[in-house]
């Protein structure tokens, strides 16, 4: 596995909804080697553990790569206090991200709540072949429309309460789509329980589906066994580490 450690400047740091900040960082020599569906691990000031956030975007000409994360606890609440011109502790790019085919004619990315970001690098690869299945909470924990929007793909929007979009659940709209079109793959990064019935909806129309998992992490680069799951790989059972293996599976290996 080829990754990079440093300290690299924030270029641009905005809070894009409560609680979920977005930081623009200037490290040419991770954006370079990085891919849609790898994350980085950031260290928090104090804390000994780092935190495994996914890349929403890669700047190769710039050198730079977005990552958008919510704060879920003290290690992420002090990310979210670094600023504009200050330095963040970075290892990256780390994991095994999603396959890009150029032959697909038409992929759906679905995402659910903070799953969301690692989506955007595949719309921006597929652009107009890609539909954008969102859904969150409520219109307050919306993010990054206007961004997939910008990148050519058709953008299908859900909140469980019907404050915005479509009233319901991403499998909805997507159980449609995948009935009635020619999908050749689905993309997908949220909650285990949205994660299983895309991939069973996938199973059962027979898509090629990669599913990012979440988990949580110690080195994130296979060293502690932090983050074991069980996956089936040549009809056998294995324990993969969703940091090094993965985050990102195909559908049909992961047992759920
Ligand atoms: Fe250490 Fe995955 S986090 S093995």
């Amino acid at each position: 596995m080829k990754y990079k450690q440093g300290n690299y400047i924030i270029l641009n740091k905005s809070a894009i909804a409560r609680e979920i900040y977005s930081f623009e960082i200037l490290c040419p020599e991770i954006a370079e080697i990085a891919s849609a569906g790898q994350f980085v691990h950031i260290r928090a000031e104090g804390f000994t553990l780092r935190r495994p956030i996914s890349i929403c975007g890669i700047d190769k000409n710039k050198g730079t790569l977005r990552i958008v994360f919510e704060v879920r606890g003290e290690g992420t609440e002090k990310i979210s206090q670094l600023n504009k011109g200050d330095t963040i502790d970075m290892l990256a790019p780390l994991g095994h991200g999603f396959t890009v085919n150029d032959e697909f004619k038409k992929v759906v990315l679905i995402g659910g709540g903070i799953g969301t970001p690692p989506m955007l690098p595949l719309a921006e690869i597929y652009r107009e072949k890609s539909v954008v299945i969102s859904g969150f909470r409520n219109a307050y924990a919306v993010i990054l429309q206007d961004d997939f929007k910008n990148t050519g793909a058709e953008t299908i929007l859900c909140t469980d309460d019907g404050s915005a979009g479509i009233h319901g659940f991403v499998t909805q709209p997507f159980e449609e789509l995948a009935k009635n079109s020619g999908i050749d793959a689905v993309y997908a990064c949220g909650p285990m329980p949205m994660l299983k019935n895309i991939s069973k909806i996938c199973k059962d129309n027979n898509i090629f589906c990669e599913i990012s998992l979440e988990e949580r992490m110690a080195c994130g680069i296979g060293a502690c066994l932090g983050c074991a799951c069980c996956t089936v790989r040549n009809d056998e059972e294995y324990f993969a580490h969703v940091c090094k293996d993965g985050p990102v599976f195909n559908a049909e290996e992961v047992i759920w």
